[in-house]
């Protein structure tokens, strides 16, 4: 196993954390009906929900937040924002949002028409959610070894080029843009190659459509292609990152991963075709274009987690951190996705326990199973958040093809010893898997149900 670096900072501030008894934790998830969304974060030990918008802050965040600029138009952490956009990223159109949905909300519901294509590596939900609802069809065009947990493949978050010349040739006209999400959320955390953006761009101008990048994790991506690409070892990460804009005509970002911070977006744009009527609308659901749904502190807060998240020995232990993390599990034979991810690690819950049936979701008893034992939150993605009613078999559904459970690493809040814990916990129910039970849902909302439904113990 590689063994983690010592953290790469020191502790300023301590937020007391406590591990409340076994019965306790037994009670709260009855009254919680076996969903770890409806527990109350004080009765979490280690909480590996999301890696989104939990982030701890640095010192000069903090100090950042007292530059805050409360105008309401023009104020100066907006400069200071757009300057750092341009600097990294190198658009010269930004406008900033509360988080990534709002980005992805402006954009679609101005350049999609009812029956447009929008064709991604792998669209995450709200990236899916907000094409639909404005009457187009997302599909998702990652490489087959993305979809394989055990294969090995360094970029396994990559476009299938040849499906998507194939695509936007069966779909031209009707192909506003395309999207590359980078570490591929919903595929396990997986990197994009430097070359397969390149491949990307290539086939996007070929049939002249846009490419824009869903940039949530931009920083942890380019260190994977500084670690695992031919020829990358000894740029500077800024470098990579800039690289890889270069090739793209824009990005929708939420701060709330890589900005480190706690919240803040925004889309940014090469052109400015599309600017002035995305600016008409966030006038309409989010502010003002100066501030766009946040406060100054929060802009600033954004700025310096932006240059801060480019720091090449905070990467070196960030995406160490979780390696280190995930391939300790590995290591005693527990299934997780692998290669590991940037900023989680994914077990494989009817891997974890095949003796219970997927109709069970193993992934949510898994859930169960780790806040049980040791007062962890994690989260199902599979049968429960994707399960769908079978219309050939009355009162059964059909399953997503994989199972999982992802534990995601938040930014710069938990220590190694955290992780280990968290590993000790994983290993005590792996060694016992017969003693985890299977799952039955007793109340379910009609859309996105994995946040509200109750469950029972089979
Ligand atoms: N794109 C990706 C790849 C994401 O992972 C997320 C959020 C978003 C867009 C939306 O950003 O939350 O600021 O509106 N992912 C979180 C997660 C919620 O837990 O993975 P947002």
């Amino acid at each position: 196993m590689s063994k983690p670096s010592p953290e790469p900072w020191r502790v300023k501030v301590v937020e007391p954390i406590r591990r409340i008894e076994r019965a306790e934790r037994e009670e709260r998830l009855r009254r919680a009906g076996y969903n770890l969304f409806d527990i109350a974060s004080e009765h979490i030990y280690i909480d590996l929900l999301t890696d989104s918008g939990t982030s701890a802050m640095s010192d000069s965040q903090w100090a950042g937040l007292m530059r805050g600029d409360e105008s309401y138009a023009g104020g100066r952490n907006f400069y200071f924002l757009q300057e750092t956009v341009r600097e990294i990223f190198g658009f010269p159109h930004f406008i900033p949002t509360h988080q990534g949905r709002v980005a992805e909300n402006l954009l679609f519901s101005t350049v999609l028409k009812p029956g447009d294509v929008v064709p991604n590596n792998t669209h995450f939900d709200t990236t899916r959610a907000n094409v639909e609802v404005n009457g187009g069809v997302a599909l998702d065009l990652v490489i087959p070894e993305g979809k394989q947990v055990h294969s090995r493949h360094p970029f396994k978050g990559n476009m299938d080029l040849d499906r998507l010349d194939r695509c936007l040739g069966e779909n031209a006209g009707r192909v506003p843009l395309v999207m590359l999400t980078m570490t591929n959320n919903s595929g396990g955390g997986q990197p994009v190659s430097l070359e397969n953006v390149r491949g990307t761009r290539d086939v996007c101008r070929r049939h002249g459509v846009p490419l824009l990048i869903d940039a949530c994790r931009f920083a942890e991506n380019a260190w994977f292609i500084r670690q695992r690409e031919a020829g990358q070892a000894d740029r500077p990460v800024r470098e990579i990152v800039r690289e890889v804009f270069s090739l793209a005509d824009g990005c929708t970002m939420s701060a709330k991963k890589d900005g480190l911070a706690n919240i803040g977006g925004f889309l940014a744009l090469r052109d400015e075709a599309w600017v002035e009527r995305l600016k008409n609308k966030l006038i309409l659901i989010e502010g003002f274009p100066t501030y766009g749904g946040l406060a100054g502190r929060d802009l600033e807060a954004m700025a310096l987690g932006l240059r801060e998240v480019l720091n090449e020995d905070y990467l070196a232990f960030r995406v160490g951190q979780v390696t280190a993390f995930g391939e300790a599990l590995a290591e005693d034979g527990i299934p997780v996705v692998e290669p590991i991810g940037g900023h989680a690690v994914y077990i494989d819950g009817r891997g974890f326990a095949p003796h219970l049936p997927p109709e069970q979701y193993p992934g949510q008893a898994l859930t169960v199973a780790l806040y049980q034992e040791g007062g962890i939150r994690s989260v199902e993605i599979g049968g429960v958040m994707f399960g769908k009613p079978d219309p050939a078999r009355p009162g059964r559904e059909i399953l997503p093809d994989l199972d999982l459970v992802r534990l995601a690493v938040p930014r710069r809040v938990y220590t190694n010893t955290h992780l280990e814990y968290v590993a000790e916990v994983i290993r005590a129910v792996y060694r016992a898997p017969e003693r985890m039970r299977g799952i039955r849902i007793v109340h379910q909302a009609p859309v996105l149900r994995h946040f509200t439904a109750r469950f029972e113990l089979i």
